[in-house]
């Protein structure tokens, strides 16, 4: 299997062009292969929550706590719809004609990479001024939740720290996007300049040749990483006992005893 594709300068030096769509195939391949995986070990897996009966204690001594705890405001919910859609448009206007279904693709492409940027943009403002930033981070400080929940994973009762409002999972999916994301706008923003926009005269000469072949092969390996990434995350989303989680993206809540179930109310204090 090819990794890269190369060209041919005016001058006879082989320079970079793309990544080879072998790598599109194995994407495709890895994350059927890791949910089927998945799927399977989880029949073997043991339960993750809290106890019921443990739940029960804490439901009774937090009265305070309204049926229903906001999870996601509707901003929030609205940027992450945009994005899905936009992130779709992107993996399917960008790897049909690869699997031979030829149509204009570009000028959709790009037109959902602005919407992507733009909502990205708002993301990272909104999250910096109105949301907690951190509570999507991950880093050392959560190596003693990792080895309570490999413990747990393995059926140890443990009682080890509980996730704040994100689970480690979740937190750490997020990073894998953020570096993803981040290369494949950079560079899919650059690329704009050589095709026909109405935002700038088209300039394929703004870089050279081996540097525009650089940033082709940055943006197809960020974007076949996403397609790996993007089964994950909808394999997971649509796993039944993840559908509070789903659910909450839709309506913005879960309830009090889901909260008490999966959370530390400690680190994600109501
Ligand atoms: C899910 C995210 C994305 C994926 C999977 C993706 C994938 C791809 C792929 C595989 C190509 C073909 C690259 C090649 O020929 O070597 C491409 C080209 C391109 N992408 Fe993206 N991309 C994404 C996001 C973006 C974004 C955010 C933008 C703009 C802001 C963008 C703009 C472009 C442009 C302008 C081209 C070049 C078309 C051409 O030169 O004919 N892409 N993309």
């Amino acid at each position: 299997m090819d990794f890269l594709t190369w060209a041919r300068s005016p001058w006879g030096q082989d320079i970079l062009a793309h990544i080879s769509w072998d790598l599109f195939w194995a994407a495709l391949f890895a994350g059927v292969a890791f949910f089927v995986a998945h799927a399977s070990y989880m029949v073997l897996s043991a339960h993750r929550k809290r106890h019921a009966t443990e739940t029960d204690a804490l439901e009774a001594a937090r009265p305070d706590l309204p049926p229903r705890i906001k999870r996601h405001s509707l901003p929030a919910r609205l940027f992450h719809w945009v994005m899905a859609a936009a992130m779709f448009v992107l993996l399917f206007t960008a790897f049909l004609p690869i699997a031979g279904i030829r149509f204009p693709w570009v000028r959709w492409h790009w037109l959902a990479g602005v919407v992507l940027v733009t909502s990205i943009a708002f993301h990272i403002v909104h999250s910096i001024v109105w949301l907690d930033f951190w509570s999507i981070w991950v880093g050392p400080k959560d190596l003693p939740e990792l080895k309570a929940e490999i413990l747990r994973e393995m059926g140890r009762e443990v009682p080890g720290p509980k996730p704040g409002k994100y689970p480690l999972g979740n937190r750490l999916y997020h990073l894998a996007i953020v570096v993803t994301a981040l290369a494949v706008m950079m560079t899919g923003l650059f690329m704009m300049v050589r095709v026909r926009t109405p935002f700038f005269e088209r300039n394929p000469y703004l870089l050279a040749d081996s540097t525009w072949g650089f940033t082709y092969v940055v943006h197809g390996m960020a974007g076949v990483s996403l397609v790996g990434l993007v089964i994950a995350h909808v394999y997971f989303a649509v796993r039944p006992e993840k559908w509070w989680i789903t659910k909450s993206m839709v309506l913005g809540w879960i309830t009090r005893r889901q909260y008490l179930e999966h959370h530390d109310p400690q680190r994600w204090p109501m």
